[in-house]
């Protein structure tokens, strides 16, 4: 399926580690003209010259003003990745208000208002894909992840309402709900709580970022154009039992 991305624009937030970065690799090599986004500049801008093939640009997405300045210079895409989030780790009665309102921010009023100032284009064009990256704990109940759920929960309630306000254009709008994934930043807040919700999986084990991000690759890509509204599933089989 090389090249079949040719002549599509995508951006991906958070693209600079992880899943993130994984989505803009596959997205480049099949083709697409990608930009990917993050916080820190220093990092983008490394990645960028490392694969030299995508362009970094820097914007907060807990930061609305950022959010709309990013979306106006980056301009029309055809793939919009919503993959940036912070995701806290605490039981809901030590939970620091600050973190749950950056979660809030980050993971759901950032996704809503790029999209909110992306998809016009896509819909005057009559065609698009945005994926939502959510998780497996939207669905399931971890102690210590309340905040990160209902946030990921919210994103997987903007799937359905969007596919059924977009798709009238051709605009697709689905989710990847990954289950524990080995990357730098959830092991930074999570430690060894991720493997071992990885060895609980009926797979027993955490993916690699480049086995969620095939799921995106193909939501995003013709393969998928008839798959609008979904949960696309990357978890070793952990929303299943
Ligand atoms: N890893 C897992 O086990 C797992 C499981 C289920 C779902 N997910 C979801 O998968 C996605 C990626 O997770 P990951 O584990 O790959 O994360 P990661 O390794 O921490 O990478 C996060 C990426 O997002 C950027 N980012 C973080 N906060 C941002 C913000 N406010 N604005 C813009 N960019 C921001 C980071 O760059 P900067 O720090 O420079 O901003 C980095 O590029 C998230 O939506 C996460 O909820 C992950």
């Amino acid at each position: 399926m090389s090249n079949e991305l040719i002549g599509y624009r995508a951006l991906v937030t958070g693209g600079t580690a992880g899943i993130g970065l994984a989505c803009t690799r596959l997205l480049a090599q099949a083709g697409a003209s990608v930009v990917f986004t993050g916080r820190d500049r220093r990092r983008g801008e490394s990645v960028a010259a490392q694969l030299g093939a995508a362009q970094f640009r820097a914007a907060d997405m807990a930061d609305l003003d950022e959010v709309r300045a990013m979306a106006q210079e980056v301009g029309p895409v055809d793939i919009l990745v919503n993959n940036a989030a912070y995701f806290p780790g605490s039981l809901t009665v030590d939970q620091d208000p600050a973190a749950f309102d950056t979660a809030f921010a980050t993971n759901v009023r950032g996704a809503y208002f790029l999209v909110a100032a992306l998809v016009p284009h896509m819909l005057a064009q009559g065609g698009g894909s945005i994926v939502n990256i959510t998780s497996m704990v939207a669905f399931k109940g971890v102690p210590g992840a309340s905040t990160y759920s209902a946030s990921k929960a919210a994103l997987e309630s903007l799937t359905r309402s969007w596919s059924a306000e977009f798709g009238g254009s051709g605009v697709r709008v689905n989710s990847v709900a990954p289950g524990p994934t080995n990357t730098e930043g959830v092991r930074a807040e999570w430690g060894d709580t991720n493997d071992e919700l990885g060895r609980a999986l009926p797979l027993g084990r955490t993916a690699e970022p480049d086995e969620i991000a095939e799921a995106v690759l193909f939501l995003s890509s013709p393969r998928a154009k008839f798959i609008t509204g979904s949960t696309l599933h990357v978890d070793g089989g952990g929303s299943a039992v």
